[in-house]
């Protein structure tokens, strides 16, 4: 790898996570080129002012490309782009699950890197008005970053976290874990766990509202403080659950969640959801 990353090129500059990525890198020192194929998302990086370039042009020049486009066109795009990488470069994706399924494009000659925001934490401690208003992160309030980076050394991971703390920033730390471990916290821990029990609770509250109905407030305010309480005991251990609502736990695992529930954690279930997730047949090994 080249021992300095200077020059960085953002493909999928005007979408989601190119944005915001893209908004960072404005602030920086780094030479960052900026790239995107749908006209309305190009009107977007202009609007945020932020000069369009042409991949073809700016790829070979690059020691860092950032492929912001989604995971299912990830396996096309990379095959477009791996070629034109000049050696030593770095191909740096956002999200595990194609190199999970060895979907991105390979060459010997040039390095991979996922890079993942973890999202400012629920137990973070937030002071200004902008960090209370960053859900996302990125913005005001300070997240970690998990990230891999299977062939990098010490040093080389070293310097790509510099570049990674200011696409995320800010950022408390990056932690760097293989791309297997990678898909363990996303999907895993974090959608198939922690996103799906935010969904239920949403649903539960609207159950609660709609069909017992109760006002829609009162709800609203007994599940907020309870989200809350129930992270710290659970997590922080700031007191314990009463006997009662140990009770009321065990009733609800027995009756919301299967007893085999931590299959999700086999290697072969996590093969399921990514290629689901992926739209594709089967992870090929
Ligand atoms: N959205 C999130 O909350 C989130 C969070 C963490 C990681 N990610 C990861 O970030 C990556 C991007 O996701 P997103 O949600 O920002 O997607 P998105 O659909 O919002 O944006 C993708 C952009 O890429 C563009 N694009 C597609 N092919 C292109 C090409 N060949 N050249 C240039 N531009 C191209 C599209 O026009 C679009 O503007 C994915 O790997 C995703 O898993 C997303």
């Amino acid at each position: 790898m080249t021992t300095e990353l200077k020059t960085i090129t953002v493909l999928g500059a005007g979408g989601k996570m190119g944005m915001r990525i893209s908004a960072n890198f404005q602030k920086s020192a780094y030479q960052v080129f900026y790239c995107e194929n749908s006209p309305r998302a190009q009107e977007q990086v202009i609007a945020a002012g932020r000069e369009l370039a042409v991949a073809e042009q700016v790829i070979p020049d690059s020691d860092v490309v950032i492929l912001a486009v989604p995971d299912i066109a990830l396996k096309v795009v990379s095959a477009q782009v791996v070629p034109q990488m000049k050696r030593g470069a770095i191909l740096l994706t956002l999200d595990p699950a194609a190199a999970y399924a060895n979907l991105i494009a390979k060459r010997d000659d040039i390095d991979y890197a996922v890079a993942h925001p973890c999202h400012p934490s629920v137990f973070l401690d937030r002071f200004t008005p902008e960090e209370h208003a960053d859900a996302f992160g990125g913005v005001a309030a300070p997240q970690h970053v998990a990230a891999s980076y299977e062939a990098g050394s010490d040093r080389q991971k070293a310097v790509l976290a510099e570049v990674v703390k200011v696409m995320y920033g800010p950022v408390i730390d990056v932690h760097w874990v293989t791309v297997k471990q990678l898909a363990y916290l996303e999907p895993t821990l974090v959608e198939t766990v922690a996103c799906m029990v935010g969904t239920l609770m949403k649903e539960a509250l609207d159950e609660t509202v709609n069909t017992i109905g109760v006002p829609k407030a009162a709800a609203e305010a007994m599940l907020y403080g309870h989200i809350q309480i129930a992270l710290a005991v659970a997590f922080r251990s700031t007191n314990p659950f009463s006997d009662a609502c140990m009770i009321a736990i065990e009733y609800g695992k027995e009756n919301i969640i299967k007893p085999d529930w931590k299959k999700i954690f086999d290697q072969k279930e996590l093969d399921l959801v990514i290629a689901r997730m992926l739209k594709i047949d089967a992870i090929e090994r």
